[in-house]
């Protein structure tokens, strides 16, 4: 124990971890609520904030320029983060997520790399012991594989979310590709990173072993995320968070730090948890969504047509009705009506009428999407009803008015084909009207066409959802 450390001096770090532990497992607890998620928030941040507060207060400040580099990179990434966040469009959060679950891994997967490098150009390795050498050395190949699998795989379903990259004014659509015989591909690169590790176990002093474990792990995030598209995307981007918390939790243990080692198993176990959520909500097993990959084939061509309605006929459909159901999907998130949409149940219920919102576990393009748009426009939450039971009272709705969304209503799922085959969808078709709010015949995320646009019950109210809900609400008005 260091001389000049007494009991108390020594003890506040970790009751500063502690502090911040406790705040992190209470944050997550609210964040189980949408009314106590803000709380929530507040409380991880909190967490996060005294937790770099301790780990500061403990760092050496000897040499001269180590506050300046620490200052900068604080000032720095604060000042990024900050910018990135107030500038973010909602349909562009699902991207910044994915984003910064990969910057997560990225630093995870750095700091171990320079504790590895400092450890081999120091020649301290020949000092451990032979079973701390080789726990050493195997979180830090764990760490290094995790970490930059997370970065690369973050990256490519950054670019899948938003659907291409533009290099130089030119748009390029991201690819959805994945023969049967690139899981041999994945497999042989894992079997050459497992045994890249043994060897850096056996050759504790060569860095080359490390170095290729990361350029492999690099590529194998890369070909891991390539065949996934479509519907799949919400569950490798929840698995690639869940992956950015383990790979941080390897990264505790090669530097010592308690709190990086909850932090990380907390978010590696929320991730999965997430995780399996999303794959029940799909219908999917998660080995066939990484392994299969049946949610990225291309998107199929509109050849139908169907003539369009107008508000004030949807309006008059409207009157007198006694139970509707509205199914909101990515086009509220873009055209961002729901206030809209809030002001159009608000006057159905005014004249009497039963209105609950069906909410689909992967509409729009993050969890809880709809669920924090709806909340921003003061939606009471006992109105948000999960898809299960709203299916139970579609058969009893007058009209199911579906604003933007496409995939979750589609009953091509309901088939054993396609990239949609098998996920639940809200049973809109079960209404005894629907009326899909969008602005043309095409396809959702999945790229399937939808035989529901095409049914004699079901009205199409083509345009921008902002547009045609304020349209809408203003019909009702006028009757
Ligand atoms: P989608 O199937 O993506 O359909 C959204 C529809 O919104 C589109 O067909 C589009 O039709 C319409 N739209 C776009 N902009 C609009 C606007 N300004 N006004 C009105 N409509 C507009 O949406 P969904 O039903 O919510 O399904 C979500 C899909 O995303 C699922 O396939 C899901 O697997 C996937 N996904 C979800 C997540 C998470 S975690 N939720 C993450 C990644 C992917 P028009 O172009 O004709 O207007």
């Amino acid at each position: 124990m260091d001389e000049n450390c007494n009991s108390l001096n020594c003890a506040l770090p970790e009751i500063g971890y502690l502090a911040a532990s406790i705040l992190f497992i209470m944050g997550l607890k609210k964040l189980g609520h949408p009314r106590t998620a803000p709380t929530g928030n507040l409380y991880g941040a909190m967490g996060m904030l005294l937790a770099v507060i301790v780990t500061i207060a403990q760092m050496d400040f000897g040499a001269t320029d180590t506050l300046l580099i620490i200052g900068t990179g604080l000032g720095l990434g604060a000042l990024i983060g900050y910018v990135m966040a107030v500038r973010v469009e909602m349909t562009g959060m699902p991207e910044m997520v994915a984003l910064f679950n990969g910057f997560g891994g990225a630093a995870s997967a750095l700091v171990a790399a320079s504790e590895v490098f400092k450890l081999i150009d120091s020649g301290e390795w020949s000092e451990l012991e032979e079973l701390e050498l080789r726990v050493a050395w195997i979180a830090i190949g764990l760490s290094a594989l995790v970490g930059w699998v997370t970065l690369t795989g973050s990256l490519l379903a950054m670019m899948k979310l938003k659907g291409g990259v533009e290099i130089f004014g030119k748009w390029y659509r991201t690819p959805t590709w994945g023969p049967e015989w690139l899981n041999y591909v994945k497999g042989l690169i894992l079997i050459a990173i497992i045994g890249l590790l043994y060897m850096t176990i056996k050759h504790p002093g060569e860095q080359d072993y490390v170095i290729a474990i990361i350029a492999l792990s690099c590529i194998l995030g890369i070909l891991f995320v390539l065949p996934i598209g479509g519907a799949d995307m919400p569950v490798v981007v929840s698995l690639l968070n869940s992956l950015s918390g383990i790979a941080a939790a390897f990264t505790g243990f090669i530097i010592g730090n308690n709190v990086l080692i909850i932090a990380g198993s907390m978010v590696g176990a929320a991730g999965l948890i997430l995780t399996n959520i999303m794959c029940k909500a799909m219908n999917r097993q998660l080995i066939d969504v990484l392994f299969k990959s049946f949610g990225g084939s291309d998107k199929e061509q509109v050849t139908r047509t169907k003539v369009g309605s107008d508000p004030e006929e949807v309006a008059m459909v409207c009157d007198g009705i006694s139970k509707c159901v509205i199914i909101p999907g990515y086009g509220m998130a873009v055209s961002q009506c729901q206030h809209q949409v809030r002001e159009f149940a608000d006057i159905l219920e005014a004249n009497g009428c039963e209105v609950k919102y069906g909410i689909h576990p992967v509409a729009g393009r993050m969890p809880g999407h709809m669920n924090v748009l709806l909340a921003e426009a003061s939606v009471p939450y006992e109105k948000l009803i999960e898809m299960d039971d709203i299916n139970s009272e579609m058969g009893e709705c007058d009209v199911a008015i579906v604003v933007g969304a496409n995939d979750t209503v589609n009953p091509a799922a309901r088939s054993g084909e396609g990239p949609l085959a098998g996920m639940p969808i809200i049973d809109a078709d079960k209404a005894r009207v629907v009326v899909m709010v969008k602005r043309s015949l095409s396809v959702g995320y999945a790229g399937v066409d939808n035989d529901l646009f095409y049914e004699d019950k079901t009205m199409m109210l083509f345009g921008d959802g902002k547009q045609m809900m304020t349209e809408l609400v203003s019909s009702l008005k006028d009757l």
